[in-house]
């Protein structure tokens, strides 16, 4: 996958996860990153993410949302959130907090699916369609400035077992049969994007 830190380098950095979950990635910001802080609303995954952090002193996990960030006025260079809120329209309220925390000349990227293209793409048009059309997608993101990277990635698993289980996390269960049905391996070949602005 093309790489983030390709994107936005996080080294010595301020960095925010905005809707960071279990905290995944937050040890990986925090290998090079000066102070990296995490933000979900979750209380179990605030719980979660704390737990994996703990011996990592440069990270904080705040309990918060995108739209009420627990920070401080200019006080981070690079924002990452990854499938959590910022889904193009109805985000404002959050793109109002990223201007106010971000410094000049610091960077958000955003990551969501791109449904356009690739084997999960499909699937996720078929499972969601209520989520706006690309077009409305793309047109919400430049019209506030944002730039648009598209990502080919994908999902690789070890059992079959593993990624029926993840199918049916992802899409309800008539959906989640229907594409289990159709779709052979252990592969699913997935699109994204990586939105990004600088501040
Ligand atoms: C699909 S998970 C992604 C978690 C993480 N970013 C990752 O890539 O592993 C979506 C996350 O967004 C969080 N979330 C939901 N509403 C939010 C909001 N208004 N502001 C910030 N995060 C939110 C959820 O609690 C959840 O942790």
């Amino acid at each position: 996958m093309r790489s983030l830190a390709g994107e936005a380098g996080w080294a010595g950095r301020d960095v925010l996860d905005v809707g960071c979950g279990t905290g995944f990635h937050l040890p990986r910001f925090a290998s090079e990153a000066a102070t990296v802080t995490g933000v979900d609303p979750h209380p179990d995954l605030v719980a979660l993410a704390r737990r994996r952090t703990r011996a990592l002193p440069n990270v904080t996990v705040h309990h918060g949302t995108a739209q009420d960030l627990p920070l401080p006025d200019a006080s981070v260079d690079v924002v990452h959130a990854r499938w959590a809120y910022f889904f193009g329209p109805g985000c404002e309220p959050g793109l109002a907090e990223l201007d106010r925390v971000v410094r000049r000349g610091g960077v958000a990227l955003v990551v969501d699916n791109d449904p356009t293209r690739s084997t999960f793409g499909g699937w996720f048009r078929r499972g969601y369609p209520d989520v706006p059309d690309a077009d409305t997608v793309e047109r919400f993101w430049s019209t506030h400035g944002w730039t648009r990277t598209p990502v080919d990635m994908g999902w690789r698993f070890s059992s079959r077992a593993d990624l029926e289980s993840v199918v049916r996390i992802e899409f309800d269960g008539a959906t989640a049969e229907a594409i289990l049905a159709e779709h052979e391996g252990l592969e699913v070949d997935y699109a994204v994007n990586l939105w990004s602005r600088e501040f």
